[in-house]
């Protein structure tokens, strides 16, 4: 099996992934990059996906459906069958006292991660960073990677945005690391960009497909294949469909993380 050599700086204020233990050189396996999403809304298909791939993936990202539909105990159920790490995907947007406080309700349960938006800018995520009670990392949503130039323009951008989405997501991902966020989600068309500016940010990217997957009705733009992400410094990335619609989910997964190590 191939591995990736982390180390983890340990200079003061920097964001670094706490997983893995301060100052030391460690070892990060192909499957350990791999979030799946368990975008389904019933507790016992959210299980299933759980028993099903907690050997395959690193981390189980619970969004909005399955939040909505099942609340905090979903949370609980997947802690009882794995000690695999949890993505909370909240995408939390919204003034500055409610993300405070909605913060801390979430981080209550421990997740790994959470996710805000940025587009509201600093004030907004310096509130999140404030009230971080615990070891939970904010990751702040640079752009979706459902959005492309098109609906920046028909948004009202300025046209040096939209021509080059990069732009935004660099000034976006230095808004949040000036905030005190510890990574940033961009799409893995901009990881490299993000990485080379601000190398001790975590970078979190979906829209992956790998070259086999065929998705019907895609709504990802900006996609990349895993070994391109984690080539270009992806310290995670998201993949749902190509796991969950393959004919063997675990088998899919297993072939991603093979991809993922080929490059490490
Ligand atoms: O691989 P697939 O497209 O199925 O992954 C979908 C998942 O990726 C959804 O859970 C969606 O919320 C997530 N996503 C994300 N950030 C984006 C785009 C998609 O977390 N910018």
């Amino acid at each position: 099996m191939c591995l990736r050599l982390v180390q983890r700086r340990t200079l003061e204020g920097e964001a670094t992934d706490s997983h893995f233990p301060t100052g030391s050189i460690i070892m990060k396996s192909g499957k350990e990059y791999i979030i799946f999403p368990l975008d389904v809304s019933t507790y016992d298909e959210a299980m299933k996906y759980v028993t099903l791939l907690k050997d395959s993936v690193g981390l189980f990202k619970v969004g909005l459906e399955l939040f909505a539909s099942q609340g905090p105990a979903i949370l609980i159920g997947i802690r009882e069958i794995t000690n695999a790490r949890v993505f909370l995907d909240l995408k939390l947007h919204d003034i500055p006292e409610t993300m405070r406080r909605a913060f801390l309700a979430a981080s209550q349960y421990s997740p790994e991660f959470i996710s805000v938006h940025c587009d509201q800018g600093d004030g907004f995520l310096a509130e999140a960073a404030k009230s971080n009670p615990g070891n939970t990392k904010i990751m702040a949503i640079t752009l979706l990677t459902s959005i492309n130039s098109k609906n920046l323009a028909r948004l009202g951008f300025m046209d040096e945005y939209v021509k080059d989405l990069s732009r935004l997501v660099l000034l976006r991902a230095q808004i949040a690391k000036e905030a005190g966020c510890h990574g940033i989600v961009c799409s893995g068309q901009e990881v490299a960009l993000v990485k080379k500016e601000m190398s001790d940010m975590l970078v979190l990217t979906p829209g992956i497909r790998p070259a086999w997957s065929v998705i019907s009705k895609d709504d990802q733009k900006r996609i990349v294949t895993p070994a391109s992400a984690v080539k270009n410094g992806a310290d995670y990335i998201v993949v749902g469909r190509p796991i969950r619609d393959a004919k063997d989910p675990g088998d899919a997964a297993k072939k991603v993380a093979e991809e993922i190590e080929s490059v490490l």
